[in-house]
Parts: C-alpha cells; sequence; structure tokens
C-alpha cells in the first residue's frame, strides 16, 4: 500500500504542559489531530474550571493560523473534589476529568489519595455523564514497578467499577494483557487508550545495551509478552481500544538525567508511527477505526469531518527540536527513519 486517507483522527490523551512549551507543542498535535484531551497535570494542577478555561485560552493562543484545532479540557481529580466541580465542568463543557494516585507520575503529588473518600464526586459523575480517565498504577513502594498496573485493576478498579456500573471510564495508556483482558471483558462504558510506544517496544528498548532515558515513560514498558497483547487489541479492530498517544515533553536535560523524567515527546511522529505498527500487524484497515472514530464515540462526540492523508515516503524524525525557550527537546524516535508520512 503507497497511501493511506483516513478520517481526521483525534488525540485522546496528551500533555501540552504550558507558557514557552505551547508554541511548540500545539503546532506539533494540531499539524495531523482535530482535537486532543488536554492532560490537566501543570504545576500546579487544573483544578477548576476557571483554571481549565484560562489554560484552554493560552492553547488556542498557540495553534497555527492555518490548522483546525480544538483542545479538550480536563480537571484533575483531588481530595479537594467536589460534586460542584463537576456539574460546574460539566456545564462549562467539560468532558472528563483525570484521576491519578498521588505520586504515580509527573506533577501527581497533590492528586488522590484515597479514592473511597471520592466516591461521592464518582457517584455525580456517574449520573452527569462525565468521564473518568485514569493513571492506573497503584503506588505503594513495596509493589514492584512492573506489577503496579495489574495490581491497580485487581485492588482499585475492579471496586471502581462494580460500584459505578454506568460510569464511563477510560484507563489510559494501557501496557499489559492484564489491562486488555479487563477492559475486554468488562462493560461497554470501559474503553482504553494506547500509546505508539507500548506498541512499538517493549522493556528491552528501555535496558538492553545501556538505559535509554527518551524510551522511559510511565507506565513503564513492559516485557514483549504484555507488548504483544496491545499489539492484538488494536488489531483485532475492537472499539474498546482507541488512539491516546500520551506525547509528554521534557526538555533534553531532564530527561538525560540521573533521575530523569517519564515521558516520550510523540507528537512529531505519533500518527506514522501507528501507521507503521497497523501495516506491521497486517491491520492497516483498523487504523481509521482506531484513530479518527472509536474515542470520538465512546467520548459521545461527533466524528470529525475532513481526511488525512498518509503516504509511503522515507523520512527522519529530526535529532533535536528547540523549544521557543532555547531548550533542546529530543522528540521520541529522534534520528529514526519512519516510512509514512502525513501528507501536508
Ligand atoms: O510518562 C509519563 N509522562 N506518564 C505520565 O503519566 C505522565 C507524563 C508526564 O506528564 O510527563
Ligand atoms: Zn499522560
Amino acid at each position: 500500500m503507497q497511501s493511506i486517507t483516513i478520517q481526521a483522527p483525534d488525540d485522546w490523551h496528551l500533555h501540552f504542559r504550558d507558557g514557552s512549551f505551547l508554541i511548540e507543542t500545539v503546532a506539533a498535535t494540531a499539524r495531523c489531530f482535530k482535537r486532543a484531551i488536554v492532560m490537566p497535570n501543570l504545576t500546579p494542577p487544573i483544578t477548576t474550571v476557571e483554571m481549565a478555561q484560562e489554560y484552554k485560552n493560552r492553547i488556542l493562543q498557540a495553534v497555527p493560523d492555518n490548522a483546525d484545532f480544538d483542545p479538550l479540557m480536563t480537571l484533575y481529580l483531588t481530595n479537594a473534589t467536589t460534586s460542584k466541580t463537576i456539574i460546574e465542568a460539566k456545564e462549562a463543557g467539560i468532558k472528563a476529568i483525570k484521576y491519578y494516585p498521588a505520586g504515580a507520575t509527573t506533577n501527581s503529588d497533590s492528586a488522590v489519595k484515597q479514592i473511597e473518600s471520592l466516591y461521592p464526586v464518582l457517584q455525580t459523575m456517574s449520573d452527569e455523564g462525565i468521564l473518568l480517565l485514569i493513571h492506573g498504577e497503584v503506588t505503594h513502594h513495596d509493589v514492584d514497578i512492573f506489577d503496579r498496573e495489574a495490581m491497580f485493576i485487581e485492588t482499585v478498579l475492579n471496586k471502581i467499577v462494580q460500584s459505578f456500573p454506568d460510569l464511563k471510564i477510560v484507563l489510559e495508556h494501557i501496557t499489559t494483557k492484564d489491562a486488555v483482558e479487563f477492559v475486554s471483558q468488562s462493560g461497554k462504558n470501559i474503553a482504553a487508550t494506547i500509546t505508539p510506544q507500548h506498541l512499538l517496544l517493549n522493556r528491552n528498548d528501555l535496558l538492553v545495551g545501556g538505559i535509554r532515558p527518551h524510551n522511559y515513560c510511565l507506565p513503564v514498558l513492559k516485557r514483549n509478552t504484555h507488548q504483544i497483547a496491545l499489539q492484538q487489541a488494536v488489531a483485532s479492530g475492537s472499539s474498546k481500544f482507541f488512539l491516546g498517544t500520551d506525547s509528554a515533553p521534557h526538555e533534553q536535560y531532564k530527561k538525560e538525567s540521573s533521575c530523569g523524567c517519564a515521558g516520550c515527546y510523540s507528537a512529531w511522529s505519533a500518527l506514522e508511527l501507528y501507521a507503521q505498527v497497523f501495516e506491521d500487524l497486517d491491520a492497516l484497515d483498523k487504523l481509521e477505526g482506531f484513530a479518527s472514530f472509536y474515542g470520538a464515540d465512546f467520548y459521545g462526540f461527533k466524528r470529525n469531518e475532513g481526511k488525512v492523508r498518509l503516504i509511503k515516503e522515507d523520512w527522519q524524525v529530526p535529532k533535536s527540536i528547540t523549544l521557543p525557550n532555547g531548550n533542546p527537546i529530543t522528540p521520541f524516535f529522534a534520528g529514526e527513519t519512519l516510512s509514512w508520512k502525513v501528507k501536508e
């Protein structure tokens, strides 16, 4: 196949950051995605409708003139979130709330310590049709980092799903066979996003032959049997699995450090990398559903109008990108040659 044209896609999970990052990150996403679910883990986190509206305005100011892009805002769940916040969010058109277990990842210190104490808030979300987006990892020191997702499903998510059978939940950036099975076997109100890195890589790509900090993200890459389960999930064409890049930029010096940040900045190449994955799985015909239909359907949005065309053409992902603040950032797959390219 030399080209593929799909309905314009959306990114159902990403991080734009703020301030001088926005000129770079918003343009990189708006080059091919029409909408994106914007993560609220800024410092301080986006916890109120007012903060979300101000953040949205800053994002919109960074959208290039020739682009048509709609940021979909989220709020950050904390132990101080109330049902009133949920009602206000709904009235302001906010569709989803992000639940980070405290300490799970970048800027999650102020996140949820006891999800049970927020059950009244989850009930309001369920009643109002607001989605719960979950970073599904336990954070106890005694649980091995490779087991944290499976343990979260067993000890936390199961209870939430049983307590709120109608609550719409997206288990974000899933990394394990356990998560694929859980989502597949759950009701139609449970779905998952999958990143390019978790489809393309496994933990050997992080640790063999030297530590590769630009492949480090959370949840961390798992063993190849889990990678294969994720590939099978997307190749199956199940509408429960859809595109969420988790593009998560950190300046180079923060990644290449003795305590490096988690996150892959994939916006420059994500759609092309997904195309590569689907082609390698002999499932290119399933790319459009994954990238452009299932997420919108699950969120209850109209599918996009317009098309995006990918052509077979070798190109090289830049080795480095300079942020407007002058600092370099290393994109995901930096310097690699990709064989699919979004036609501008
Ligand atoms: O790798 C990650 N980076 N995982 C997350 O959940 C957060 C993200 C970030 O904000 O950098
Ligand atoms: Zn994320």
